[in-house]
């Protein structure tokens, strides 16, 4: 027998350390460290923590196995579908991680609420009456929808085969227990061991199954980012805890692409779909405001118009002048600054800068460099930006603006939402919207574009 000794396992990346320390050496992450047992090889322990000891299957030509299974049903969740790429595979387990506090049950339930035939929600972490009132709340009360206060695993696996659902609710694997593995619950051990055994069940069943990660401040899933080797799906939900708008977003799918968004708003009745995000990012804009910028960007395949604003404080020598980014890569604002002052002589090297994307959205992508440049100029110049301008392109660091992709599905959005003008990179292909596209080469051909004057204003 295997002799098992004792480790320190980081929560956060799954490395083992001999001793306990209060920074993982291999990620970075304070205080993630936990007590686990490891063997001297460590599938050993995933062995333990319920892989079954029977063959999953047989060796068989690759064309005769039937790969029928594999279509998505959709959930009745448009938003949810199109992150999925249709819906939910049969027999396929899906990690939903977030922060506490996003939605996430809510989401779920609102699934379950859905789907077709009877449902099994199972609660370890709210009693069923928590989960009934806010069932109320959300309209989601049907007798098809089952629900199971539980933790422990082997009950969890005896309702499965006793209510025979359609679709199966863990909320959350965290909180959930297998006695067998002897380890506290919400340990690597459980929670790994715990998702092993659900997916096994799944598959045996052919039954699909939506298991709750929560999130640490720092993004991991708390407990073991191994859980996301085991899964078929991790989809995160994202959103500003003081903002009602909430993205979902794949971060791996084995059934179809990863790149599509879906967007919701928390509501009084729970999450509702947001199709015509633009909108939504542009209601409470106002036009005329220096600093002020609409980019069109993409989400997957998805084009969204969001608004970045900038503000520039000039300060009077001497002290490390400020800079905040909401939204934006703190790295990326630096990046521009310079840029900015090296290739259009702009500088903010005595202000304050604050920059921030409207709708506690974060634009990752290089497509918004030229916006947030053009905010920033607009800003210390003090002059607005025309209302009917969207700017995208990316900015490198000799001041060129470079391609962005599918430049005609954002413009296209541009001109659905009212914009009649957009700078855009200087070979951007001609687009049949009706918005006059502006084109520039260099970051100073697209502020004479945007009317911005080159010197900035003193004071
Ligand atoms: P919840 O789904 O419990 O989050 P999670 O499971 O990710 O921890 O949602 C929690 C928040 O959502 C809570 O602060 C209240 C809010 N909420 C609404 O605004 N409207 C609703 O209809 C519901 C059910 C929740
Ligand atoms: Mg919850």
């Amino acid at each position: 027998m295997a002799k098992l000794r004792l480790v320190h396992r980081c929560s956060d990346c799954g490395a083992t350390h001999p001793k306990w320390s209060g920074k993982c050496t291999a990620c970075g992450a304070w205080n993630s460290l936990i007590e686990d047992v490891e063997g001297p090889d460590d599938s050993l322990v995933s062995l333990a923590a319920g892989m079954a000891l029977v063959p999953a299957g047989e060796p068989a030509p690759i064309d005769s196995i039937d790969a029928s299974i594999g279509a998505p049903v959709a959930t009745g969740i448009a938003e949810l579908d199109s992150v999925l790429g249709g819906g939910l595979v049969p027999g396929s387990v899906t990690l939903l991680g977030g922060e506490p506090g996003i939605g996430k049950s809510t989401l779920l339930l609102q699934l379950l609420a859905a789907a077709q035939g009877k449902t099994l929600y199972v609660t370890a972490e709210e009693s069923a009456q928590q989960v009934r009132l806010r069932a109320e709340r959300l309209g989601a009360l049907k007798d098809s929808l089952w629900l199971l206060p539980e933790m422990s695993l082997p009950h969890i696996v005896r309702a499965i085969d006793d209510v025979q659902p359609t679709l199966v609710v863990v909320d959350s694997i965290q909180t959930v227990a297998d006695p067998e593995l002897g380890s506290t619950p919400g340990s690597v051990v459980q929670v790994r061991g715990c998702a092993h055994r659900l997916v096994q069940e799944a598959k045996r069943r052919n039954l699909p199954m939506v298991l709750v990660g929560h999130v640490t401040k720092e993004g991991g899933l708390a407990g073991p980012r191994v859980l996301e080797h085991v899964v078929d799906t991790v989809l995160s939900f994202e959103g500003e805890r003081h903002h009602a708008l909430r993205l979902l977003r794949a971060a791996k799918h084995r059934f179809g692409p990863t790149n599509e968004l879906g967007l919701f708003e928390m509501t009084e009745a729970g999450l509702v779909g947001v199709p015509d995000a633009s909108s939504l990012f542009l209601a409470d804009r106002r036009t005329g405001v220096p600093g002020s910028v609409v980019v069109p960007t993409l989400e997957g395949q998805r084009p969204l118009l969001v608004e970045l604003q900038a503000l520039t404080n000039p300060l009077s020598g001497g002290v490390q002048p400020r800079r905040s980014a909401q939204g934006v890569d703190h790295g990326r604002l630096s990046m521009l600054l310079a840029v900015l002052e090296r290739r259009a002589r702009v500088s903010l090297a005595q202000h304050e800068v604050y920059a921030s994307v409207v709708g506690g959205i974060k634009l990752n992508e290089p497509g918004a460099d030229l916006g947030l440049c053009l905010a920033l100029v607009s800003a210390i110049t003090n002059t607005p930006l025309p209302a009917d301008l969207v700017v995208c392109g990316e900015v490198g660091l000799a001041g060129e603006v470079r391609q962005v992709g599918h430049i005609s599905r954002r413009i296209t959005e541009a001109a659905r939402l009212g914009f009649t003008r957009a700078i855009v990179p200087g070979n951007s292909p001609d687009t049949q919207s009706g918005i006059k596209l502006q084109k520039a080469t260099t970051l100073s051909e697209a502020l004479a574009a945007a009317g911005l004057a080159h010197e900035p204003s003193k004071g």
